[in-house]
């Protein structure tokens, strides 16, 4: 089977990112499509939007296994399944182990202008910091919390009324467009990656068989 463009979502909440994802999917010349959505809890709107998409699900939990190592190789083998080219961590709120890291690059998208605010409250942290300017950055996951190597930013304007949903909302909306140029053109033109320099395009990192 081909990989070329095969993607393996994994969500951990409302799954706007993966929707924007799945709507682009929708015309061939994107380059990209879904072919799984994986995460580690029921009950959320992201699997709700994969099973209405006529995606396949799978969910692992960390509870379910004995260890976090074991945890680790279970989602590794459920997205090995699914044979992607690329793995999108689009609001999966784990950070993935070895099993994963090592088999498939991952994509993930943050909502702050890393390495400033990395973890699970970038856009409050972001706030409390008084900053003017923030955004979002998609990157290539490694072993860290947001330490990868950067692909992509973009910077949004914080107001004076902001409050953390507020701002998170108007980070999402630029986010969601990012994400989805990003992976259309990684999925269409490949990419290499040196050092933390990634690069898009005229590559055969990706967009191969
Ligand atoms: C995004 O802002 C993502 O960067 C952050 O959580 C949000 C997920 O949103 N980690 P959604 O589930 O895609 O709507």
């Amino acid at each position: 089977m081909s990989k070329a463009g095969r993607l393996v979502v994994l969500v951990s909440g409302s799954g706007t990112n993966l929707q924007a994802l799945l709507d682009a999917s929708a015309d061939p010349s994107y380059g990209a499509r879904v072919v799984a959505v994986g995460a580690d809890r029921e009950g959320i709107e992201g699997l709700a939007r994969a099973a209405r998409a006529g995606v396949p699900t799978f969910v692992e939990k960390l509870r379910d296994h004995p260890t976090r190592a074991d945890w680790d190789r279970a989602i590794a083998a459920r997205i090995a399944s699914y044979e992607p080219e690329l793995v999108v961590s689009a609001g999966f709120m784990k950070i993935l182990g070895a099993p994963t890291l090592d088999a498939f690059p991952v994509l993930n998208t943050h909502p702050a202008l890393l390495p400033s605010f990395p973890g699970a409250h970038g856009v409050r942290d972001a706030l409390a910091h008084g900053v003017k300017v923030t955004g979002c950055t998609v990157m290539l996951a490694d072993a860290g919390v947001d330490s990868g190597p950067i692909v992509a930013q973009e910077v949004v304007r914080v107001l004076a009324d902001d409050d953390e949903a507020v701002l998170h909302e108007r980070i999402k909306t630029v986010e969601r467009r990012l994400l989805v140029e990003i992976v259309g053109r990684m999925a269409r033109e490949g990419w290499t990656v040196s050092g933390r320099t990634v690069r898009i395009g005229n590559q055969p990192g990706g967009g191969s068989t």
